[in-house]
C-alpha cells in the first residue's frame, strides 16, 4: 500500500501518522486489519491522539484488549545473552489430574455417581450466594402449603417451548422434580432462558402454582464468577506463551509460521519490544491437537502429508526441542490425540509421545489441566464442548470463540451438556466442574482466537498453525492461524502475536 493511501485512511478519521510510524506500519502484510485496529484503539481511548506515533503503536502490544500486531521477520543481530526468564526458577503446580486415575467403569452407578457429583459441587457454589442461601429441597416444595416466593436449586433435565411461547424447564433435585415455567411475557427472563442447556445446575427463585406442581420463576441464577473477584498476577516478570491445534502431519500445518513462532521464542526475530517480551516466557501451554492424527475426519487421507500417527509425534517432538531450553512447556491432549476420546482425557502416552517423556521441561497432562504458574490459576481445556454450545445455543459462533467459553464459565463447567457430541466418562469425579475460578481460562479447538475479560478471568482461545481444511471450508469455518496469544502474567495483559 502505498503512502498515500495510508495516510488518507487515517485522515478519513482525522488522525495525522508520524513519519516513523507510518513507516513501521508499513512492514505489515495484512496493513488493512493493523490500521482498522489502531483506528479503533484511538477511538477506545481516553485522550484521542491526534498523531500516531511510535510509541503509540507499540504500546498498543501490551494491552489488555489484544492487539494484532504482526511480528516482522527481521533477524535481530546480536550474540545470545542470558534471558530474563533465566534468572527465575520454574513455579508450577499442578493439581485434579485424570491421568493414572480413571475409574470409570461407566454403569448405571458410575452415572448416578457422577450426576450426585455434579449436582452437589455445583449446588455449593451457588448456595454461596446470598439470595440462594435459603433455598428449599423439592421436596418441601412439593409439600408445602406456603404461597409465597421460593427458591430452588436443580439440574435441568429438560428444555421445552409451549406453543404460546412460555419456556418451561424440568429441574430435578436429590429430592425430587417440578417443572419450572418462564412466562414468555417475562422477556428479561426468556433471554436469559436462552443459555440455558440440558444437565446444567441453576438456581431459581419464583412463585409456586396453586397446587404447589410447577414453579413460575421470576429470576435464574448460573453459578457464575463472584464479581468483586481480583485476578491473582506473578511477582516476578514471567509470561506465558499458549499455542493449540498445531496438527502436525497435515498438508495444512503452516510450517514456516510455527517456525517463526520458534525463532520468537528464541528471541530471533522481533521487534526490541517483542524480542524483550520472548525474554520474558517461562511457560508454554500446548492445548491439545498436536498432531493431525489418523481416521479422524472425512478424506482426512487426502490432506496428510505424514500418514504414520507416530512420526506425527516424532514430528511434533522435534519442533518443541526447539523451545529454548529454560522454557517449561505443559502438554495436554485434544480430539486429534492418539488418546481416549472420552473427556476428561488422560495425558497423550508415552507409546505415542516418548521423546517428548525424555524432555525434562516437558509435562504431559491430561485435559483439562489446572495448574498455576508463578502464583496464577490456569485452567486449560482442549474446547471440544464449544462444538456443543455452539449449536445448542442461540448467538453463538466459532468467530467468537470467547463468548461461547464465557457462557461455560458462568455455568462453572466444561461439557455442561450430557451426550452430545462430547463424550464423557463419567468418573465419580467430575474432573470438568470448575470448583475454582482460574486467572486464565484458555481453550482451543475451534481454530479461532479470541480473547475477553470477565470478572478477573482472562478467556483466551489460542488459535491454530493450521489451514483451512476442506472439512472446515465445507462447515464454512474460517480459521485464524499463527496467531498466538501471550499473556503477561505480571500484569495480567495479553498480546495477539502474529506470525503470519
Ligand atoms: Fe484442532
Amino acid at each position: 500500500m502505498e503512502d498515500l493511501e495510508i495516510l488518507s485512511k487515517f485522515l478519513k478519521s482525522n488522525i495525522n501518522v508520524h513519519p516513523l510510524a507510518l513507516q513501521e506500519l508499513k512492514k505489515n502484510e495484512n496493513i488493512d486489519a493493523v490500521i482498522d485496529r489502531i483506528i479503533s484503539e484511538t477511538q477506545k481511548a481516553e485522550k484521542k491522539p491526534e498523531v500516531i506515533t511510535l510509541d503509540f503503536i507499540e504500546s498498543l502490544h501490551l494491552t489488555a484488549e489484544p492487539t494484532a500486531v504482526q511480528a516482522p521477520q527481521v533477524f535481530v543481530e546480536r550474540p545470545r545473552k542470558r534471558f530474563l526468564a533465566e534468572e527465575y526458577e520454574a513455579e508450577i503446580k499442578f493439581k485434579n489430574d485424570i491421568t493414572k486415575k480413571s475409574f470409570s467403569n461407566g454403569n448405571i452407578q458410575g452415572f448416578v455417581e457422577y450426576f450426585n457429583d455434579r449436582y452437589e459441587r455445583l449446588a455449593k457454589i451457588l448456595r454461596g450466594r446470598n439470595r440462594l442461601r435459603d433455598a428449599a429441597t423439592i421436596e418441601w416444595i412439593r409439600n408445602t402449603s406456603f404461597r409465597g416466593s421460593v427458591k430452588i436449586i436443580g439440574m435441568v433435565s429438560e428444555i421445552r417451548k409451549s406453543q404460546k411461547g412460555h419456556v418451561i424447564l424440568e429441574v430435578e433435585d436429590p429430592t425430587g422434580a417440578i417443572p419450572v415455567l418462564i412466562l414468555n411475557s417475562n422477556r428479561e427472563l426468556l433471554e436469559i432462558s436462552r443459555e440455558i442447556v440440558k444437565d446444567e445446575v441453576v438456581g431459581i427463585e419464583g412463585n409456586l402454582g396453586k397446587s404447589s406442581d410447577i414453579v413460575i420463576a421470576s429470576e435464574i441464577f448460573f453459578p457464575d464468577v463472584p464479581n468483586n473477584r481480583e485476578q491473582n498476577k506473578s511477582e516476578a516478570p514471567m509470561v506465558l506463551a499458549i499455542i493449540s491445534d498445531t496438527h502436525v502431519g497435515s498438508t495444512k500445518f503452516l510450517e514456516n509460521e510455527f517456525l517463526k513462532f520458534l525463532k520468537w521464542l528464541n528471541g530471533e526475530i522481533g521487534s526490541a519490544k517483542q524480542v524483550q517480551l520472548a525474554e520474558r516466557v517461562k511457560y508454554l501451554i500446548v492445548g491439545g491437537d498436536l498432531v493431525d492424527g489418523v481416521g479422524i475426519y472425512p478424506e482426512q487421507e487426502g490432506e496428510l502429508l505424514i500418514k504414520d500417527i507416530h512420526v506425527q509425534y516424532e514430528k511434533f517432538a522435534e519442533f518443541l526441542s526447539m523451545v529454548p531450553g529454560h522454557i517449561e512447556i505443559i502438554v495436554l491432549p485434544g480430539n486429534h490425540d492418539a488418546v481416549r476420546q472420552a473427556e476428561p482425557q488422560p495425558a497423550i502416552s508415552e507409546e505415542f509421545a516418548g521423546r517428548l517423556y525424555n524432555d525434562a521441561r516437558v509435562h504431559m497432562v491430561g485435559n483439562p489441566c489446572y495448574a498455576t504458574l508463578h502464583g496464577v490459576d490456569v485452567l486449560s481445556y482442549h474446547g471440544r464442548s464449544l462444538d456443543d454450545v455452539i449449536s445448542n445455543m442461540p448467538g453463538m459462533s466459532y468467530s467468537q470463540p470467547d463468548k461461547a467459553m464465557l457462557t461455560l464459565i458462568k455455568k462453572r463447567h466444561l461439557t455442561p451438556i450430557y451426550g452430545d457430541k462430547v463424550p464423557l466418562a463419567p468418573e465419580v469425579y467430575d474432573y470438568m466442574l470448575i470448583d475454582e475460578v482460574p486467572d486464565i481460562f484458555h481453550f482451543g479447538h475451534v481454530h479461532t482466537v479470541g480473547v475477553t475479560n470477565y470478572r478477573g478471568v482472562t478467556l483466551i482461545n489460542s488459535g491454530t498453525f493450521q489451514q483451512q481444511t476442506s472439512f472446515q471450508r465445507k462447515l464454512n469455518m474460517l480459521p485464524t492461524p499463527a496467531i498466538v496469544p501471550v499473556v503477561d502474567l505480571q500484569k495480567q495483559t495479553t498480546t495477539k502475536m502474529i506470525f503470519r
